[in-house]
């Protein structure tokens, strides 16, 4: 047992992995990535240095959403194994130091849910005020929310809270003004509170470490601000902590001022919400184009201005990419770009997520066949890629039984071929983690110090500092050279731990860094 895993102080180092279970590895050749697949590939995420993993979900579900639209909260879907094999996997991930999160769709369930069933009757039952139902079908209603008309017997329209197939659980309004909505603190809220504080205490008490909330912050309706969301989260998070201390509790909200207050431990900086992600890494002009003449300073400064709100409470993650978005190995780049992208979050503060595959370079694969309601986001979901042979060692079923095809090319990037390759992208990310595991300049609080910018400079400079380490951080992902001045530090006293295309010259008492295209730098002083 990793002791230091233990502390508090274990989210300062925290590198998080996210497993999209379909996809990473199948251990039953029926072409579905489950559960004890991902325990054989323990070995590989310890050898590259992760200490946790946020699995999609993977409890019963009828996979309209991926799994996004739950059947059964506490059982674990059959093509992904049992409940047995997940408990295995917490104590097989715990012996190697790992930590174990599961996604709990808090805020609705799929249509084929027992309680929705039930609660589609017209006859009133215990499950009648589980979900949100508008007193009549016929009359509307006048509600700004997505109202789904005559699906059952029931007379009222029920409230889906993304897609049709996903019934909103009711957590109540903010301010109730029609009869049918409810208070928070009505009785059918708060029953749904307490099943979900249930659902958490189940897993918690079988090895589980924490939860990623998916779409955590619509949960209190017509909520300006989230102020009752907010409260709710916060008594959820009181009574989950009076029994389970450690937990780690991740938020899909995009508003760390908000989450953290809520008592979520980290949030993302996401494609919605503030939407920094979008800008940072998926728009035309990003800052990482090789000729996208993007500035970052817009996103460091609203990431400067979150990180205020949060400082002490909480923790802010820019992640790879996830389920939702695009690969960032998309539209041109290449692996030699995503060196430059992982030079940058794997030493920025915060905790950093690895979406599977980005550390190889899996690309985004376009013009996929919709799959379990991905639509374009199914080219972010393909299968792992382990070695060269068939299926790319993700299943041994036949291609056509492979849950999403493979990325087609003969040279696609794989785990075997780039962890013998000392100049891989997978040895670059691992050599970062590395050093961040060992350096608390590089973890989550070290302080951040950006370096100004010139308006035509095409890269960017920061320090972290902590407890008298410093380093210095240089990355310019545009093809174009760049050089960077920093005054009051001699070349002599800078060591290069980890670059690439970055050289620092002796410049009167100031070095010079001169940046080829393409290039990064983390230097130590
Ligand atoms: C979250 C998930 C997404 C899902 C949606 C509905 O945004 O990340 O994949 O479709 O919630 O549950
Ligand atoms: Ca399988």
């Amino acid at each position: 047992m990793d002791t230091e895993n233990n502390s508090p102080a274990w989210f300062k180092q925290a590198v998080f992995y996210q497993i999209y279970p379909q996809s990473f590895n199948d251990s039953n050749h029926d072409g579905i990535g489950d559960i004890p697949g991902i325990i054989q590939k323990l070995d590989y995420l310890q050898w590259l240095g992760i200490n946790a993993v946020w699995i999609n979900p993977c409890f019963v579900s009828p996979f309209r959403d991926a799994g996004y639209d739950v059947d059964d909260y506490c059982r674990i879907a059959p093509r992904y194994g049992t409940n047995q094999d997940l408990f295995r996997l917490c104590r097989e991930a715990h012996r190697r130091g790992i930590k174990v999160c599961l996604d709990l769709v808090a805020g609705h369930t799929s249509i084929d849910h027992p309680w929705f069933k039930a609660s589609c009757r017209q006859k009133g039952n215990k499950y009648s005020n589980r979900y949100i139902w508008t007193s009549s079908t016929i009359s509307e209603a006048n509600s700004t929310l997505s109202l789904i008309r005559g699906y059952s017997e029931r007379d009222g329209n029920y409230v889906a809270n993304c897609f049709n197939f996903q019934p909103a659980l009711n957590y109540g309004f903010a301010k109730p003004d029609q009869s049918w909505q409810q208070p928070v603190d009505a009785p059918g809220p708060l029953e749904t509170r307490k099943e979900l504080i249930k659902i958490m205490n189940y897993w918690l008490g079988h090895g589980v470490d924490g939860f990623r909330v998916d779409m955590a912050f619509s949960l209190v309706k017509m909520d300006p601000r989230h102020k009752e969301t907010i409260k709710l989260w916060q008594d959820i998070g009181q009574k989950i902590r009076a029994r389970y201390p450690d937990v780690v509790l991740v938020s899909e909200w995009g508003n760390p001022e908000e989450s953290i207050a809520a008592g979520f431990d980290i949030d993302f900086v996401l494609h919605i919400g503030l939407g920094g992600y979008t800008d940072l890494m998926l728009n035309e002009k990003s800052f990482f184009r090789r000729h996208g003449n993007g500035k970052i300073q817009g996103f460091v400064k609203s990431y400067l201005e979150q990180v205020v709100t949060v400082k002490g409470k909480g923790l802010i993650s820019v992640p790879s990419a996830n389920h939702d978005v695009k690969r960032p190995c998309a539209d041109g780049r290449t692996a030699r770009d995503l060196k430059v992208i992982f030079t940058f979050l794997l030493t920025w503060p915060g905790v950093p997520f690895i979406f599977y595959g980005d550390e190889i370079g899996m690309r985004y694969i376009p013009g996929l066949l919709s799959k379990e309601g991905g639509y374009d986001r199914t080219g972010s979901r393909t299968p792992m890629q382990w070695d060269n042979g068939p299926n790319a060692g993700f299943s041994t079923a036949h291609k056509k039984r492979l849950y999403l095809p493979l990325d087609p090319r003969r040279n696609r990037p794989t785990v075997e071929r780039q962890a013998s390759d000392p100049g891989s992208l997978l040895n670059h990310v691992r050599d970062l983690i590395a050093l961040r595991r060992c350096s608390p300049a590089l973890q989550a609080d070290g302080t951040l110090i950006p370096l100004p910018a010139e308006n035509n400079d095409h890269h960017f400079a920061y320090l972290r500092q902590a407890a008298g380490e410093r380093f210095l951080i240089v990355l310019n992902p545009s093809a174009e050279p760049s050089s960077v001045r920093i005054n009051g530090i001699k070349p002599g006293n800078l060591s290069p731990q980890i670059c690439h295309g970055a050289q620092a010259c002796a410049e009167g008492d100031d070095i010079q860094i001169k940046l080829a295209g393409i290039s990064y730098g983390v230097f130590k002083f």
